[in-house]
């Protein structure tokens, strides 16, 4: 099996990106993988829901930034290719839609170019999303997104993966600065507002020698929609709070919009949103 494998594709240690495709219910991950989900799914039994719920999210904020007339997206931390892929739905929309997937784990970008090709409206890019010029700069950037256009950057279930250290939120206040007004973000977080559970996540998950960053509670993980206008998670787009909300019932024509799951028993969940530039 190992032969099969380029050496800088580390089976031994789970990676983000392969974790979540396990739990999505896919085929690209290996024994360390899925061992580093059992543990966790021990403490969180609603673990695959979560991850399920985050990727449902995706879609509809997809659709919903398309249906505003945004036809360029960055899709940072895109993870491995699964079903309804961020072209797919924008292209639904509009077929003449870009997409730039931007991922570091070498395994994104081998089996994204595999399935999916570049082709006129789509690139995989490795990179580290926290190189944001290098981003913009590159060849792949330059062909699909016209920065004096509105962009969508998407930022979904990634920032919790980067450590304080790293000044995640800055980052994106940076990137948000460069892009033209009446751009977007789509962008969800895990969250926790009870510092214990919040803890034991992000401990377990470093203990699998994974880079990652940590949970934060919602107050910290909302900072990223300050200065913008955050859309509202009503699926009739009604005027009215909460906006910042649990994914699961962001724009769910099944739910009402709550800011946490009602079971006090449920302590992480991703606080999820779409905002645009003024
Ligand atoms: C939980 S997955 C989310 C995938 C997708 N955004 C979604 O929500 O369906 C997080 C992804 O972010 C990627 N990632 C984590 N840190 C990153 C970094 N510093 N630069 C680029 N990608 C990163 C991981 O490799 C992984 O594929």
């Amino acid at each position: 099996m190992a032969d099969r494998f380029p050496p800088h594709i580390d089976m031994d240690t789970p990676s983000i990106a392969r974790m979540y495709d396990y739990l999505l219910g896919g085929k690209d991950n290996f024994a360390s993988d899925r061992k580093a989900c059992e543990e966790l799914a021990a403490g969180i039994p609603e673990l695959v829901s979560f991850a399920n719920d985050n990727r449902a999210f995706l879609g509809r904020a997809v659709e919903h930034v398309s249906a505003r007339g945004i036809d360029q997206f960055l899709d940072l931390g895109a993870g491995l290719p699964t079903t309804d892929n961020t072209h797919q739905v924008a292209q639904r929309a509009n077929p003449r839609a870009r997409v730039l997937y931007i991922d570091h784990d070498p395994i994104v970008l081998a089996h994204g170019r595999a399935l999916l090709g570049d082709t006129d409206t789509t690139a995989f890019l490795l990179s580290d999303i926290r190189d944001t010029e290098r981003i913009l700069r590159s060849p792949e950037a330059v062909k699909l997104i016209d920065p004096d256009q509105p962009v969508c950057v998407m930022m979904v279930s990634l920032l919790h993966c980067l450590p304080d250290d790293s000044d995640p939120f800055g980052m994106v206040r940076d990137l948000v600065e460069r892009l033209a007004p009446g751009s977007a973000i789509i962008f969800s977080h895990i969250v926790s507002d009870d510092p214990e559970a919040a803890a034991w996540m992000t401990d377990k998950i470093l203990s699998f020698g994974t880079p990652w960053g940590r949970v934060r509670s919602p107050q910290e993980a909302s900072a990223v929609f300050e200065g913008l206008e955050v859309a509202s998670a009503w699926t009739d787009g009604r005027e009215q709070e909460p906006r910042k909300v649990d994914c699961s019932t962001w724009r769910n024509p099944d739910r009402d919009p709550i800011t946490r799951p009602t079971d006090p028993g449920v302590k992480r969940w991703e606080l999820a949103g779409v905002a645009f530039k003024p």
